[in-house]
C-alpha cells in the first residue's frame, strides 16, 4: 500500500470548490470519525463513504495515508504520526461535481519541557523576586496551565496559552522574605484530559533553592580616635540586625593588616574584636577598616586613627621629708614634647614646659599633696597626665592651751572629758603626772571625777623630735563634811525632850492650882464655921 502525503493546500482548495458548486441532488459524502482525538504521533482510521453511484473517493490530509480496505462506497484509511491539529476531509467526484466532508483531529502532548529560570544567586529581603517558569509544547493549550510552587505549595496558577510551538513563559512576582532563605521553588503544569476521559497529566520542573540574605546597614565600629603608644587597644566592630548572620563574615584591618581577631555570630548579630599593642612602629595616622561581606554584598565602615607619644610630667621635691623650717623645691617638668605643665601651689605665671618654687617647710605643710600635670594636644582634643607627691614634714612636740587647757575646774562626781592632745610628726607620747606625789592623770574620759584627783600636773610630750612640757591645774570642787543628819538628830531629840519638860511642868503647875483651891475652899468653910452663931 502506497502512502502519499499530498500539497496541504489542496483540501482548502476542494472545500472552497464543494462550496461554490452544489452537488446534484441527494448526493452526500460523509467520515467518519468526524472527530478525533489522539496523542500527538498517534494515528487514526478514517473511513470515508459517499452515496453515489459510481464514486470516486479520496482522502485529503497532510499526514501520512494508507489505505486499508474499501467497499463499492467507502474506503478505510489509516493515518499516522500525526503532529497537530488538523481537519482531514473524503471528496468524491461524483459525475462532473466534487463532493467533501471533512474531519476534525485534536491531538494532545505533554509539555516538552518545563523549566523554572534560575533564581539569584542571592536575593535581598523586601526586595521583589519575579519566578519565570518557561513551557515548551504541550497541547491542547486551552487545557494546560501551569502552577508555580514554593516548598510544594501552590503560589500562582495561570493558563498556559497560544500555539503550542510557541514556548510560553509565565511568571509571578512575589517579595522575599527572611522564611525563604532555603526555600525551595519549582514549575508545574497540568494538562487536563478528563473531559476526555483521559485524566490529568502534570509535569514539574527542576527544584530551585533560593537564598535570601537582610542587610541593611554598615557595621558599627567601636574605637577611640586616639591611640597613645605603649597602650593596649581593643578594637569592637559589630552589626545587629543581618540575616543569615551564620554566613556573615566580618574582619577588622589597620593600616591595610588584618588583625588577628575574634568573631562572633549569633542569630542575627555578629561581632569582632580585636587587641593592638600600640608601638613606636606605627605611623601617626591609620586607617582602621572594619569589613563586612553577607551574600554578594561587602559594606564597610572606616576610622581614621592618630597615633600620639605621651609621658608622664616629672615632679620632684628636694626632699620627701623634712625638719620644720627648712627649705624644699619643688619641681615640675614636661618630659619631651612641647608640652606645656601646671603646678599646684607655684606662683601664677604663663604656661611653660617647667615650674619650680621652693618654700619653707611648716607644720602645715606635713602630707601636703603637690600636684603636677602636662597638657598635650592630639587632633584638637586636650590630653592630661598628672603625678603627685607628698611632702613629709618632722615636727614637735606641741603642747599648748589650744591642745590641752592649762586649768581645770570639775565638780566632785561629775562625768568629765580630759581633752589634752600633744602634735608633732613623729607623733609625740604624752603623760601627765602630779607634781606632788607623781600621780597620773588620766587623759580621756573621767566616771566619775574624785577630790583625790585635785592638784597640779606636769605633762610631758615627747617624740624623737624633742620634747615639750605643761603644767595643768585640776581644781575639784567639792562640800566640806555633810552633818546634816547628826543635826537633824538632834534637834529632834532637843525637841522631844522640851516638849516632855513643857508637858511636866504643866501637869504640876495643873496640881498646885487644884491643891490652892482646895486650901482655899477649906480656909472659906472654917470662916463660915467661924462665924456663925452658936447653936
Ligand atoms: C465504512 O462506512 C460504510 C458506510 O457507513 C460502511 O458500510 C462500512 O462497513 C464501513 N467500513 C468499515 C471497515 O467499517
Ligand atoms: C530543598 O531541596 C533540597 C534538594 O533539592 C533539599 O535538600 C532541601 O532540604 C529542600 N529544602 C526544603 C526546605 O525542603
Ligand atoms: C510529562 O508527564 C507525562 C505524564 O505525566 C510523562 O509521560 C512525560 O514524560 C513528562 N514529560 C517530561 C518532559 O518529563
Ligand atoms: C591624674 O591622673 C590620673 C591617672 O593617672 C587620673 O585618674 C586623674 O583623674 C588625674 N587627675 C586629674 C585632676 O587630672
Ligand atoms: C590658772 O588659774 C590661776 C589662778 O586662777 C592663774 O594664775 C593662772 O594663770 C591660770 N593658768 C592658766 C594656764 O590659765
Ligand atoms: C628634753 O629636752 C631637753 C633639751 O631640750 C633635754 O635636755 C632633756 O633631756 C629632754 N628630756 C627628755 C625626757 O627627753
Amino acid at each position: 500500500m502506497a502512502s502519499t502525503r499530498a500539497n496541504p493546500t489542496l483540501p482548502l482548495l476542494l472545500a472552497l470548490v464543494a462550496v461554490v458548486i452544489p452537488g446534484p441532488g441527494d448526493t452526500q459524502v460523509s467520515i467518519h470519525p468526524p472527530k478525533a482525538f489522539l496523542p500527538r504521533g498517534g494515528s487514526v482510521q478514517v473511513n470515508c463513504s459517499s452515496s453515489c453511484e459510481n464514486p470516486g473517493l479520496g482522502l485529503e490530509t497532510q499526514w501520512l495515508k494508507d489505505e486499508l480496505e474499501s467497499g463499492p462506497s467507502w474506503k478505510l484509511f489509516e493515518l499516522s504520526d500525526i503532529g497537530e491539529d488538523s481537519s482531514p476531509m473524503c471528496y468524491d467526484n461524483c459525475g462532473t461535481k466534487q463532493y467533501s466532508a471533512s474531519a476534525m483531529i485534536t491531538v494532545y502532548s505533554f509539555p516538552e519541557r518545563v523549566e523554572l529560570d534560575l533564581l539569584p544567586v542571592w536575593q535581598q529581603v523586601g526586595k521583589n523576586l519575579t519566578l519565570r517558569c518557561r513551557v515548551d509544547g504541550g497541547a491542547p493549550r486551552t487545557q494546560l496551565s501551569a502552577v508555580l510552587l514554593r516548598e510544594g505549595e501552590p503560589l500562582s496558577r495561570q493558563p498556559v496559552d497560544g500555539d503550542p510551538k510557541d514556548p510560553k513563559e509565565i511568571t509571578f512576582t512575589l517579595l522575599a522574605r527572611r522564611r525563604d532563605h532555603g526555600a525551595n521553588f519549582s514549575c508545574l503544569t497540568e494538562l487536563d484530559l478528563r473531559p476526555q476521559g483521559l485524566g490529568l497529566f502534570s509535569n514539574v520542573s527542576e527544584v530551585r533553592q533560593l537564598r535570601t540574605f537582610d542587610l541593611a546597614t554598615n557595621p558599627k565600629l567601636d574605637t577611640p580616635d586616639l591611640l597613645e603608644v605603649g597602650s593596649q587597644q581593643k578594637f569592637l566592630c559589630s552589626l545587629e540586625g543581618l540575616f543569615p548572620a551564620s554566613e556573615a563574615e566580618i574582619y577588622l584591618e589597620l593600616g591595610g593588616r588584618r588583625l588577628t581577631q575574634e568573631s562572633t555570630n549569633s542569630t542575627d548579630f555578629v561581632s569582632t574584636t580585636a587587641l593592638v599593642e600600640v608601638t613606636e612602629v606605627f605611623d601617626r595616622i591609620l586607617l582602621l577598616r572594619c569589613v563586612l561581606k553577607l551574600a554578594d554584598q561587602i559594606l564597610e565602615t572606616q576610622r581614621t586613627l592618630r597615633i600620639y607619644n605621651f609621658s608622664a610630667p616629672v615632679l620632684t621635691l628636694s626632699q620627701l621629708e623634712v625638719s620644720e623650717g627648712s627649705q624644699v623645691t619643688v619641681k615640675c617638668e614636661a618630659h619631651g614634647g612641647a608640652q606645656v605643665v601646671h603646678l599646684s601651689g607655684a606662683p601664677p605665671g604663663p604656661p611653660t614646659p617647667q615650674v619650680q618654687f621652693t618654700l619653707n617647710a611648716s607644720p602645715e605643710d606635713h602630707k601636703r599633696r603637690f600636684f603636677c600635670s602636662a597638657e598635650l594636644e592630639v587632633a584638637g582634643k586636650s590630653l592630661s597626665k598628672n603625678q603627685t607627691l607628698e611632702l613629709h614634714v618632722l615636727y614637735g612636740p606641741r603642747l599648748d592651751e589650744r591642745d590641752c587647757l592649762g586649768n581645770w575646774t570639775w565638780q566632785e562626781g561629775s562625768q568629765q572629758t580630759l581633752k589634752c592632745q600633744a602634735w608633732g610628726n613623729p607623733s609625740p607620747k604624752l603623760t601627765c603626772s602630779r607634781k606632788a606625789d607623781g600621780a597620773l592623770l588620766p587623759i580621756g574620759k573621767v566616771k566619775s571625777v574624785k577630790r583625790e584627783m585635785n592638784g597640779t600636773y606636769e605633762c610631758h610630750a615627747f617624740s624623737s623630735h624633742g620634747n615639750v612640757t605643761r603644767d595643768v591645774n585640776l581644781i575639784v570642787l567639792y562640800y566640806h563634811q555633810n552633818n546634816w543628819p547628826v543635826i537633824i538628830a538632834m534637834l529632834v531629840l532637843v525637841l522631844v525632850v522640851l516638849a516632855v519638860s513643857v508637858a511636866v511642868y504643866i501637869y504640876n503647875h495643873q496640881r498646885k492650882i487644884r491643891i490652892y483651891k482646895l486650901q482655899k475652899a477649906q480656909e472659906e468653910a472654917m470662916k463660915l464655921k467661924a462665924q456663925a452663931p452658936p447653936p
